[in-house]
């Protein structure tokens, strides 16, 4: 069974997701850059092991990636599931992980990289905004595209509201995802995901 350590910054409604989705695999820790963070309740009550490496301990980036690493590799991770943990990666850190580090970000990447996004995208007038999962490289909130879900953008939508419709799609991809992952059922191809199996697109389309 793969083992997949899942990193939070706060609230932690993925990471739930992902725990309540039951996926065939051992969720190995729930890990936090703040102590803080709402969602190691959650994960603890679950009965997950817990742990929050704070980089703000650290004297530089890479002392701190190196104790998350550490950290981290304690379980032994065939996947390591960022779900909404709000710190730049060292690219160092990013290539210890390669290929086996994935990230949620709410917007349909690559459009709207980076804070902020429902709100830049209410600026930009655009009609359709969603949420993407990739995996993981050097250059933030970029990588190859696991799974995304669109949502429309209504009159009248402020940013909450406009979240809140994203973040319902995040919660049904993001397991979907890792579900994939858990089944080795993606390939990158020249930085393209391939998922093999002829219901990966329809899974996505089914309920959106
Ligand atoms: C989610 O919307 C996630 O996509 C976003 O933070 C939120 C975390 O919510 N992540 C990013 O913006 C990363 N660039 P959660 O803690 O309830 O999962």
């Amino acid at each position: 069974m793969k083992n997949i350590v899942i990193l939070i910054s706060g609230r932690g409604s993925n990471m739930e997701a992902i725990v309540r989705a039951g996926l065939p695999a051992k969720i190995a820790a729930v890990i936090s850059n703040r102590a803080d963070a709402a969602g190691l309740k959650y994960a603890a009550q679950s009965g997950l092991p817990t742990q929050v490496v704070d980089e703000r301990e650290f004297s530089s980036r890479e002392a701190s990636d190196a104790a998350l690493a550490t950290a981290i590799d304690r379980h032994s991770p065939d996947l390591v599931a960022l779900a909404g943990f709000m710190r730049v990666l060292g690219g160092e850190f990013v290539r210890r992980y390669s290929g086996r580090l994935v990230n949620i970000h709410p917007s349909l990447l690559p459009a709207f990289p980076g804070l902020h996004t429902h709100r830049r995208a209410l600026q930009e007038g655009v009609k359709v905004h969603g949420c993407t999962v990739h995996f993981v490289t050097p250059q933030i909130d970029h990588g190859p595209i696991i799974a995304q879900a669109a949502v429309p953008v209504r009159v009248g939508d402020t940013e909450a509201i406009l979240a809140a419709r994203v973040l319902q799609q995040e919660h049904r991809i993001y397991p979907l995802a890792l579900r994939w992952f858990i089944d080795d059922r993606l390939a990158v191809d020249n930085g393209v995901v391939r998922v093999s199996g002829a219901d990966a697109i329809q899974a996505l389309l089914a309920d959106a």
